[in-house]
């Protein structure tokens, strides 16, 4: 028998590690395997030294992901030599494409299971533990988990995040997503709610609702139409003082009645993230996005117009096939026009399977992405500083996340547009809501001091 974190007693054999590679969506995936597994007597540990079996959740939207996991799977075989028995499973985005790799060439991986498959891990891993090796990568049209509550291991008991769809539809010429998650499936939007109330009655104060294109949430029964502002306004008005994000929006389909029910929402926080990925059109028609850069500022002008105080991010890739220069100067006029708040900026890495991966040339020559990213990062992290420069003097509210990582007197927490905060503590607590006046700034965090 063992002890697991989830305070569970668990037969020897059943304590499960699980790492998370990639963005939130899987961070919320990892955490509906452990609900899973929980069910069916497993345990979870957050000691890997202790763990009987270790789960990989994978991320392959860029290349670097890939070769993380080659990483990653050689120093869990350490373990192997301390533990005979420990089994290792590679589970998530990348197990359809790895998989005979994994199983086979001597990738010494025990389970692959793809992000469909979840609910037949605990069959599947009694099967491992008898000493076979299984595999389930088949994707599927209707799977959401929409039932399980995920068991939440991040614990700090403030944030969480919650999948209101899985998949997406886009097809985005450089995208591996709709091949590796399948296609768009939005979950029943009550289930959500259930879920959500729960997190409220669990003490916890803040949601982001995920999905890759959380604009075509779309549902329908006997009790009517759901659309994604519709679910927004729902779970925001479950509790005043419960703040409410949402990731991410697809400028081609960010609508007029969600800019309203986002501003006719105090606790819906007003920080868009809307990738933009080029300045370019004609880079967008190359990557399928379905807008044109005038279609963009114009989305971005309506909510700039309906709130003017809304901190805007986006995603920028950098040297996408056939991007010249010119194309690259018109991605950095539009990042100053916007004036981001931040942004996730990406070199351009071709992906096996999809469209630019078959019909493109993937012909912008390294260094040149390289100097091109570098450029935008540079840039943005002049408007983010330029940005949080204009908060010095005014007051905002903060919702208490942790202690700071580099001095625990000081408070770590979020504003409402989605800024990082520190300021000394002075006995608050995690999941308090607070004051704080803005002192001084980086480009990264704001700095500042309680007022009532
Ligand atoms: N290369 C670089 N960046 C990519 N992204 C998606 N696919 C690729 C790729 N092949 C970026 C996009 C997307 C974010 C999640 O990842 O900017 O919005
Ligand atoms: Fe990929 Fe485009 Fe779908 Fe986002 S919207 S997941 S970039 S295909």
């Amino acid at each position: 028998m063992r002890y697991t974190d989830l305070k569970l007693i668990v037969e020897e054999g059943k304590s499960i590690f699980i790492e998370t590679l990639g963005c939130q969506m899987n961070i919320v995936d990892s955490e509906v395997v452990v609900s899973i597994m929980k069910e069916h007597g497993y345990g979870y540990t957050s000691d890997i030294k202790s763990a009987d079996i270790i789960l990989l959740n994978t991320c392959s939207i860029r290349d670097n992901a890939e070769h993380k996991i080659w990483h990653k799977i050689k120093e869990y075989q350490h373990f192997r030599k301390k533990n005979k028995k420990l089994k290792i499973g590679v589970i998530g985005c990348m197990a359809e494409r790895l998989k005979s790799r994994l199983l086979e060439e001597g990738g010494n991986v025990d389970i692959v299971v793809g992000p469909d498959g979840y609910r037949s891990l605990p069959a599947l891993m009694g099967s491992v533990l008898g000493g076979k090796k299984e595999v389930n990568v088949e994707l599927s049209v209707e799977e959401t988990y929409a039932e399980i509550t995920p068991v939440r291991l991040d614990a700090n008991g403030v944030a969480a995040f919650v999948a209101i769809m899985r998949g997406c539809n886009n097809l985005c010429s450089y995208c591996v997503v709709p091949f590796t998650r399948g296609v768009e499936r939005s979950r029943n939007p009550y289930t959500i709610i259930s879920e959500v109330e729960e997190l409220i009655k669990d003490g916890y104060k803040e949601v982001t609702l995920l999905g890759q294109n959380v604009n075509s949430f779309k549902w329908n029964d006997e009790r009517g139409d759901v659309t994604f502002p519709k679910l927004l306004a729902m779970v925001a008005e479950l509790s005043p003082s419960f703040r409410v994000r949402f990731s991410t929006s697809h400028p081609k389909d960010l609508s007029d009645e969600l800019i309203t029910v986002i501003a006719s929402h105090h606790n819906i926080c007003k920080s868009i993230h809307l990738p933009v990925q080029s300045g370019s059109s004609r880079v967008l028609k190359l990557m399928n996005r379905k807008y044109d850069i005038e279609w963009y500022m114009e989305r971005m002008y309506a909510i700039k117009a309906a709130m003017p105080e809304c901190a805007i991010t986006t995603d920028i890739i950098a040297g996408f096939c056939g991007e010249s220069e010119e194309d690259h100067q018109q991605t950095l006029a539009v990042m100053r026009e916007v004036g981001y708040s931040a942004a996730f900026m990406y070199k351009y890495s071709d992906r096996p399977g999809t469209r630019a991966h078959r019909s493109m040339e993937d012909d912008v020559d390294d260094d040149i992405k390289t100097r091109r990213v570098n450029e935008v990062i540079e840039l943005q992290n002049h408007l983010s500083l330029e940005h949080n420069k204009l908060d010095i003097g005014h007051v905002f509210e903060v919702l208490i996340e942790n202690s700071s990582k580099r001095n625990s007197s000081e408070s770590f927490g979020r504003t409402s547009h989605n800024k990082a905060v520190v300021f000394p503590s002075e006995g608050h607590k995690n999941g308090e809501f607070v004051n704080v006046k803005i002192l001084e700034c980086s480009s990264a965090t704001l700095k500042g001091v309680l007022v009532d």
